[in-house]
C-alpha cells in the first residue's frame, strides 16, 4: 500500500466513522444474528493474494459494522464498555501508526514520558503525593493483579518473588468484589480459597465486624493475613467501602490496602459527589480504568501506587539484552522494569488527548449527567408500585426488580431473564441481569456521554409493558 492509498482510505475511513458517530442512535443496538452464522460469514483459509483496500472495506461493511453491539448507541446501558471519546479514537489511531513500544525507553522515548505525565494525571486525582506510580495496563482485571502481587512481595518480604508461596496466606474482600480480585489471587499464588469473601450491609458495603472476625480466625488458625481488598465503586450497585476504615484495620494488621476503583475512578472527576472516595489516597493501591468512566477507548485501564519504588521491587529484571549500558545515570526510564507486561501499547495517547481536547470538568460533566440519569430511573422506580430498587444509586449503576404480579422466586428470576431478552431484541437499549443478596434484578448502567434522560425514559417504558406482559 503507498502512502496515496494510505490517504484516500483513511479519509474515507474516517468519513465511515464520522457518519457511524451520527446515525448510530437510529441502528438496531445489538444485531440479530447466530453466532454460527457469523463463523460461517468469516469461515475461509488464509487470502494467498491481497486485494485492494476498496474490496477490504467493502467486505468489512457486510462482514463486521452491521454485527456489531453498539455501546456508542445511547441506549447501551450494560456492561462497564463506554462510549468512547472522538478525541481518543484518534489518539489510538496515532498510537497504531507510531507503534511506540512502551515497554522500553529505546523505542518510544516521548511516549514514556507522555505515559509517565499521564500516570501523574491519575495520581493526583487519587490524591497521592509525590511518592507516587504506576503503569497503565490492558485493563482492571491486570491492575488488580498487579496490586496484589505488590501486597503479596510486600508482605513477604520481597522473598515471594524468588521463593514462591510457602506460607498459608490470606486476602479480603467483600462478597460484591469483581470477579478478576478472584483470578488475581490465584495467579499470586494464594488460591482462590486464600480469598476470603466477606458479607456486606444493606448498602452492599463490606461488613467491617465479619473482616475483623475473619482476620481473627485465620491468625488463630496460623493463616497470615496479607491484604484487604477495598471496593470503590462495585460492578453492580457502584457501592463504595468505608475505605477509612479498611485503612486503619489494615494498620492494625500491618497489611497491604489494595483498592478497585475501576468503575468508580471515574466519580474523581464529579463535581457533585467529588468526596464520594474519601480515603482513596490512604490505599497502598488503586485500580482505575480509564477505559471504564473516563470514556477511552479499550484498552486503558490503569494500576497506581503509593509507593512507586514497590514496583521496582516487584517487578525489576533487567536482562542484559534490555539494559542500556550507556545510561549509567539512569535517566532513561524502563517500564519493562516497573511493570508486569513488556511489549506495551502507547495507551497513555489517547487519555491524554481526551484530557487534552476536553478537560477534567467536561469529563465531569459527563459522569454527573451519567449519575443524574441513574437517579432519575431510581426515581421513576420508587413511585411505581410494580418495581423496586435495590438500593439508592450513589453512582450511575442502579439494579431494579419487577414486584409486580404473585409468582415464585424462580418465576421471578425466568422473567428478568425473558425482558432483558425482548430489550435486546428491540435493538432500542442493552441492559443486563444480575443476582444480589440471592435475588435477580436488571442492571442499569449509563456510562454514556450520547445518553439523555429520554433515553432513559424509553427504558422505562419498555421495563413496564415488557413485565406486564410476560407469561
Ligand atoms: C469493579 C471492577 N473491577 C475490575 C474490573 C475488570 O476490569 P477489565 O474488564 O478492564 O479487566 C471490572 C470490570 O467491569 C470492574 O467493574
Amino acid at each position: 500500500m503507498d502512502t496515496q492509498e494510505f490517504r484516500r482510505t483513511g479519509h474515507q475511513i474516517i468519513d465511515l466513522l464520522a457518519d457511524y458517530f451520527d446515525q448510530v442512535g437510529d441502528k438496531p443496538l445489538f444485531p440479530d444474528v447466530s453466532p454460527a452464522h457469523l463463523q460461517h460469514i468469516f469461515d475461509e483459509p488464509p487470502p494467498q493474494a491481497g486485494e485492494s483496500m476498496d474490496e477490504v472495506m467493502r467486505e468489512l461493511e457486510e462482514k463486521l459494522l452491521p454485527y456489531c453491539s453498539h455501546v456508542n448507541h445511547p441506549g447501551y446501558f450494560g456492561l462497564i464498555t463506554p462510549t468512547p471519546t472522538p478525541a481518543g479514537i484518534l489518539g489510538d489511531l496515532i498510537a497504531s501508526a507510531l507503534n511506540q513500544n512502551i515497554g522500553a525507553y529505546a523505542i518510544g522515548p516521548s511516549g514514556v514520558a507522555m505515559e509517565r505525565q499521564t500516570v501523574r494525571w491519575l495520581c493526583d486525582l487519587v490524591g497521592y503525593g509525590a511518592g507516587a506510580g504506576g503503569n497503565l495496563t490492558s485493563g482492571g482485571m491486570t491492575a488488580n493483579f498487579i496490586g496484589l502481587k505488590l501486597a503479596r512481595d510486600q508482605i513477604s518480604g520481597d522473598r515471594a518473588q524468588h521463593e514462591g508461596v510457602r506460607d498459608q496466606w490470606a486476602a479480603y474482600v467483600s462478597e460484591e468484589r469483581h470477579v478478576s480480585i478472584d483470578k488475581a489471587a490465584d495467579a499470586i499464588g494464594i488460591g482462590r480459597e486464600g480469598l476470603r469473601t466477606l458479607p456486606t450491609d444493606d448498602r452492599f458495603q463490606i461488613r467491617l465486624d465479619a473482616l475483623e472476625t475473619a482476620l481473627e480466625e485465620d491468625k488463630r488458625h496460623g493463616i497470615k493475613p496479607m491484604c484487604i481488598i477495598g471496593m470503590a465503586g462495585t460492578t453492580n450497585t457502584g457501592s463504595v467501602d468505608d475505605l477509612v476504615a479498611l485503612r486503619r484495620i489494615a494498620d492494625q494488621e500491618s497489611i497491604w490496602l489494595h483498592v478497585d476503583a475501576a468503575y468508580g475512578g471515574g466519580m474523581l472527576l464529579s463535581q457533585t459527589s467529588p468526596d464520594l472516595l474519601k480515603g482513596l489516597e490512604q490505599a497502598d493501591s488503586v485500580t482505575m480504568d480509564p477505559h471504564k468512566w473516563f470514556y477511552a477507548p479499550l484498552d486503558a485501564g490503569a494500576v497506581l501506587v503509593k509507593n512507586d519504588e514497590r514496583l521496582t521491587r516487584s517487578f525489576g529484571l533487567q536482562p542484559a539484552y534490555l539494559t542500556e549500558q550507556k545510561d549509567t545515570e539512569r535517566e532513561r526510564y524502563q517500564y519493562f522494569v516497573h511493570s508486569f507486561e513488556q511489549s506495551r501499547r502507547f495507551r497513555s495517547l489517547k487519555i491524554w488527548m481526551s484530557f487534552k481536547r476536553y478537560g477534567l470538568k467536561e469529563i465531569g460533566r459527563w459522569i454527573d449527567a451519567n449519575v443524574k440519569q441513574a437517579h432519575h430511573l431510581y426515581d421513576m422506580v420508587s413511585a411505581h408500585p410494580d418495581f423496586e430498587a435495590v438500593v439508592e444509586p450513589v453512582m450511575s449503576a442502579i439494579c431494579i426488580r419487577y414486584t409486580g404480579r404473585a409468582m415464585d422466586d424462580a418465576a421471578r428470576t425466568a422473567l428478568h431473564h425473558d425482558v432483558v431478552q425482548q430489550i435486546e431484541e428491540s435493538g432500542k437499549f442493552w441492559i443486563s441481569t444480575t443476582v444480589l443478596k440471592g435475588k435477580t434484578y436488571f442492571r442499569i448502567n449509563p456510562v454514556n456521554f450520547r445518553t439523555r434522560q429520554e433515553h432513559i425514559d424509553g427504558l422505562f417504558d419498555m421495563l413496564c409493558t415488557a413485565c406486564e406482559n410476560v407469561n
